[in-house]
């Protein structure tokens, strides 16, 4: 906004004047010189309330202008009709030829979205899985395509159409993070590692990193299971379990290395295992060191 234009203008113009003040003293006698510092003491601090009102009038005329439509673009439910249409738009410009004019999929080329809901389309175009743009063993995580605004409207469109698991409010890391260890370890660790950081699975695939999702991708990832990782519905780990989960591994993202050497976090083992090699090596160098000594 241009609010920033009398505000910034209304110092320097004090300043100005400060500047053409410091001269005159050198010339004049020192009464009249206090008088004109009051003087434009005095001009500065009109100036400066001049400019704030405009400053203040500026941001009222801008923030009516702006907020009807800031008001409807980022709440979509508001007028929901309105956004599945949208919705509908870009899915018939992007979607369709895989995914079927009514959401019932394409024979070799993509899967049904009935049912999936707005939870599945969240996670795979948020990622930038979708839309697929060639056939692959997986689909690569790229920068999204789209507009928050946009994945909105054809996650309502999506959802209106198909029906399915819907986003989880509220803060998603309200959960036990030492049960969330553990739920982590029983459901999650054997194909995304101990630490998160993802690791190979068979069938040439891999489980990706979990260190750089956010919440809700952590989330929706649960609900909707993409390519081999199972569907966590609400039966198989209830939503406080799944924010306990998110809790453990935001926690683990953040912690730094808990003492040791930063060997990629592998755990104790590991790192005992490199104390013994090295140690070790020192060891025999000693020994061999004496012998020649001998
Ligand atoms: C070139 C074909 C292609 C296009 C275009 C495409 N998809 Fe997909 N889509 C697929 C395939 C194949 C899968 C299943 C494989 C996978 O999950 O990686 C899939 C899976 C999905 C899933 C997961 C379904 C589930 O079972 O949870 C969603 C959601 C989805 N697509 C949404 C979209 C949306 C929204 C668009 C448009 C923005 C789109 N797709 C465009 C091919 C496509
Ligand atoms: C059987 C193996 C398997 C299990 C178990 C599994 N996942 Fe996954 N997970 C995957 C695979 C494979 C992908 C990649 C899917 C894709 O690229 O479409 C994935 C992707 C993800 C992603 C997306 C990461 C990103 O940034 O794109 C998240 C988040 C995730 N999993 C969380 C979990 C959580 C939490 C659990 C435990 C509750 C879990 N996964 C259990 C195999 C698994």
């Amino acid at each position: 906004m241009s609010t920033t234009n009398p505000s910034s203008e209304a110092p320097l113009e004090g300043g100005r004047r400060r500047l053409s003040l410091r001269r005159r003293p050198d010339a004049g006698s020192p009464a009249s010189a206090a008088r004109a510092r009051r003087r434009s003491k005095q001009r500065r601090r009109i100036a400066n309330v001049a400019g704030l009102m405009a400053a203040l009038v500026l941001t009222g005329v801008g923030y009516s202008a702006l907020a009807p439509g800031a008001s409807a673009a980022d709440d979509p439910t508001g007028n929901p009709s309105s956004a599945v249409e949208a919705g509908r738009e870009i899915y018939t410009r992007s979607c369709i030829t895989c995914h079927g004019s009514n959401l019932q999929g394409v024979q070799d080329r993509g899967p049904s979205l009935i049912g999936v809901g707005e939870a599945s389309v969240y996670f795979q175009v948020h990622t930038g899985r979708m839309p697929l743009v060639r056939q692959e063993a997986q689909a690569a995580e790229r920068p999204t395509l789209f507009s928050d605004e946009e994945i909105d409207q054809l996650m309502a469109y999506v959802q209106e159409n198909g029906g399915g698991p819907t986003l989880p409010s509220g803060d998603l890391r309200d959960g036990d993070l030492a049960e969330g260890g553990e739920l982590f370890r029983l459901n999650c660790a054997q194909c995304h590692n101990f630490t998160g950081m993802g690791g190979a699975l068979s069938s040439g695939k891999r489980a990706p990193t979990l260190l750089d999702a956010n919440d809700m991708t952590l989330y929706t990832a649960m609900l909707s299971g993409p390519e081999n990782m199972p569907v966590f519905g609400d039966n198989q780990l209830t939503p406080d379990e799944k924010r306990a989960i998110i809790n453990y591994v935001q926690t683990i993202k953040t912690t730094a290395d808990p003492g040791g050497a930063g060997i990629g976090r592998v755990g104790p083992v590991a790192e005992g295992l490199v104390i013994w090699v090295v140690g070790m090596g020192a060891l025999l160098f000693g020994i061999f060191w004496m012998g020649t000594k001998a």
